[in-house]
């Protein structure tokens, strides 16, 4: 798919094929865009962990619905976990990733980029600084199972490492459209399933599975005005929305028409019949 349609036909697909599984290939692709992030500091911050729904007792399955994602967990035959690693800017805290970039000239001398530079500016002055921010958190917040001695992070670093998930979201949603699934960003109450690091940072969960409701699925969900969220130049000023521009999109399949599409409502219903969920 031409990557304008891949913007233009992913949105957050609640029905799934419960009976056809995900090619494992095309979950390691949804893996392989994810690594390919952006790398904020040129820390590596993302982790997953994908959990297989036949794999889990029917008591687990049930312990991972919230109120807002339910039926879907059934349908969905792969979910993906997304997290970010707070220890590793600590890792890494030589600066050798970056040095590994201005040796391979990515980190251009041009731009004032050099061993020393990492080493006198870089380390000191910004990863440390993030580091020992006196803004701090716990992950788990006692009375939440947290420890009241436990360890905390500095809020300028959990920015980062959440800018880091975001990003991966993004870029796995999107691969899964171009590789034929449907996807969903969901919250999922994961706790009894994870025996992860206690220094990762949870996020929201990726249910991956093939459409059973259409492509459309009911439409793309409407967005606030164009003008009410950019600007050019300065605050206040609207960026011009040129109309030819959003023709030419729409050709090309990433402006698609708006939800709610007339059949929506009797789709829904037929969906709702067909896996025996209230109507
Ligand atoms: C971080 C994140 C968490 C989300 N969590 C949920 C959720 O718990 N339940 C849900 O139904 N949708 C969830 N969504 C999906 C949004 O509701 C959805 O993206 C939004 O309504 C726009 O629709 P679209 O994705 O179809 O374009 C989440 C989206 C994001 C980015």
């Amino acid at each position: 798919m031409d990557f304008k349609e891949v913007v233009g036909w992913r949105r957050s697909i609640r029905y799934f094929q419960p009976w056809r599984p995900v090619e494992r290939e095309k979950i390691q692709t949804i893996l392989e865009t994810a690594r390919l992030i952006p790398k904020p500091m040129g820390i590596d911050f993302v982790r997953s962990l994908v959990v297989y729904r036949d794999d889990l007792s029917q008591e687990d399955l049930e312990a991972l619905k919230t109120p807002t994602t339910t039926a879907q967990l059934d349908m969905a035959p792969v979910y993906i976990f997304w997290f970010a690693d707070m220890e590793a800017l600590s890792r890494g805290i030589d600066g050798r990733n970056l040095k590994a970039m201005v040796e391979t000239d990515v980190l251009p001398a041009s731009h004032g980029w050099s061993e020393e530079y990492v080493d006198d500016v870089i380390v000191p002055q910004v990863y440390q600084r993030i580091l020992d921010d006196p803004d701090r958190t716990s992950l788990t917040p006692p009375g939440r199972g947290g420890d009241q001695d436990g360890p905390t992070y500095s809020r300028a670093l959990l920015n980062l490492a959440r800018s880091a998930i975001g990003m991966a979201h993004a870029h796995a949603l999107l691969s899964a459209f171009d590789e034929g699934l449907g996807t969903q960003l969901t919250a999922l109450s994961a706790a009894r399933i994870m025996d992860i690091p206690s220094h990762w940072v949870p996020s929201s969960g990726m249910l991956v599975g093939y459409h059973a409701e259409s492509w459309e699925a009911g439409g793309q969900r409407p967005r606030e005005p164009f003008e009410d969220d950019f600007y050019e130049g300065r605050y206040g000023v609207p960026f011009y929305r040129d109309q030819q521009v959003v023709e030419e999109l729409k050709e090309e399949g990433m402006i698609q028409p708006e939800a709610p599409l007339s059949w929506r409502r009797e789709e829904v219903r037929g969906l709702a019949r067909m896996f025996g969920l209230p109507e």
